[in-house]
C-alpha cells in the first residue's frame, strides 16, 4: 500500500494534527519521487524534513511509576534500598510467605499433578570441586550455586513470592534473604543485613563465575 491509499483510508480515525502530518508526508513523498543527478529516487533528505517532532503514541514517563519497576539490584549493591533485616524475622517471612511453596526448611517440593517443581533453597553439598557442569542430578541452590548476596536479593524482591511478586517490602526482603543466607550457613545467625552489609557476603561459589570476556564471534543483531 503507498503513503497515499493509506491516507485516504485512515483519515477518518485520525486527529486533525496527524491528518496535517500524513498530508505533509503525502506531499513530500510526491517531491520525494524526483530523481537525483545518477537517475536514482533521492528519498533521504525529504524523509528526513519530513518526520513529525510527535507521533502522539504514549505518554511522558510518571517518576513514580519509573521508581516502581526500577527496582534491578545488580552483584555491586549500588542500588540497594534503605531497610533491614535478620534470619530470626526472616523466618516469619518466609514461614508465611514462601515455605507453603520451598518447604518449611527450604528444602523444596517435587512436582506433582497440581504445580511444577519448587527449588529447593538450602544446602550447600558439594562443597567441593564444583562438579555440577559433570553431574547434572546434582540440585543447585542458593547456598552452593548463588555468585552474589546482593542478587538473592534481588531476585527474590522482583520474583517472589511466584503468585504475588513485587509485594515485599525492602525489609521483610532483606529478613529472608538473612533467613536464607544463614540457613546455608553462609552469615551469623545474628547477623543484620542492609545495603551496607549484604555487599559484604561472599558467597560460596562466588568465584566459581568469571566475567564473559572472550572476544571474536558474529556479532548478534
Ligand atoms: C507459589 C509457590 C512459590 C512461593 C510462594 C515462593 N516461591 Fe520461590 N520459587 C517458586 C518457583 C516455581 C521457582 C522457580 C522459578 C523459575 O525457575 O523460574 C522459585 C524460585 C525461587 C528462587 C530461585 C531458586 C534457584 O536456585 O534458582 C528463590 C531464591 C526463591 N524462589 C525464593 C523464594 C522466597 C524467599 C519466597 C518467599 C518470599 C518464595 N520463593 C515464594 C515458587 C514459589
Amino acid at each position: 500500500m503507498n503513503l497515499s491509499s493509506r491516507a485516504q483510508l485512515s483519515r477518518g480515525q485520525l486527529s486533525s494534527r496527524a491528518q496535517r502530518g500524513i498530508c505533509t508526508l503525502f506531499f513530500v513523498s510526491i517531491a520525494a519521487c524526483s530523481t537525483a543527478s545518477d537517475g536514482t529516487p533521492d528519498t533521504r533528505a525529504s524523509a528526513a524534513a519530513a518526520a513529525p517532532s510527535s507521533y502522539e503514541l504514549g505518554r511522558p514517563v510518571d517518576s513514580v511509576a519509573l521508581s516502581k519497576i526500577d527496582i534491578d539490584v545488580d552483584p555491586s549493591g549500588a542500588s540497594l534500598p534503605a531497610g533491614s533485616g535478620n534470619a530470626t524475622k526472616g523466618l516469619v517471612v518466609f514461614a508465611s510467605k514462601c515455605a507453603m511453596c520451598h518447604g518449611a526448611k527450604g528444602e523444596g517440593m517435587p512436582a506433582d499433578s497440581t504445580h511444577i517443581a519448587y527449588p529447593k533453597l538450602v544446602g550447600r553439598e558439594p562443597r567441593q570441586g564444583f562438579p555440577f557442569g559433570r553431574d547434572p542430578k546434582l540440585v543447585k541452590t542458593v547456598g552452593n550455586y548463588w555468585p552474589y548476596a546482593t542478587t538473592v536479593y534481588d531476585y527474590v524482591h522482583r520474583a517472589m513470592p511466584i503468585t504475588a511478586p513485587g509485594t515485599m517490602t525492602p525489609d521483610e526482603t532483606y529478613a529472608v534473604v538473612a533467613w536464607l543466607l544463614s540457613e546455608n550457613e553462609i552469615i551469623d545467625k545474628a547477623a543484620v543485613m542492609d545495603s551496607a552489609t549484604l555487599v559484604t557476603v561472599k558467597m560460596p561459589a562466588r568465584d566459581k563465575f568469571v566475567p564473559d570476556d572472550r572476544k571474536g564471534g558474529a556479532t548478534f543483531m
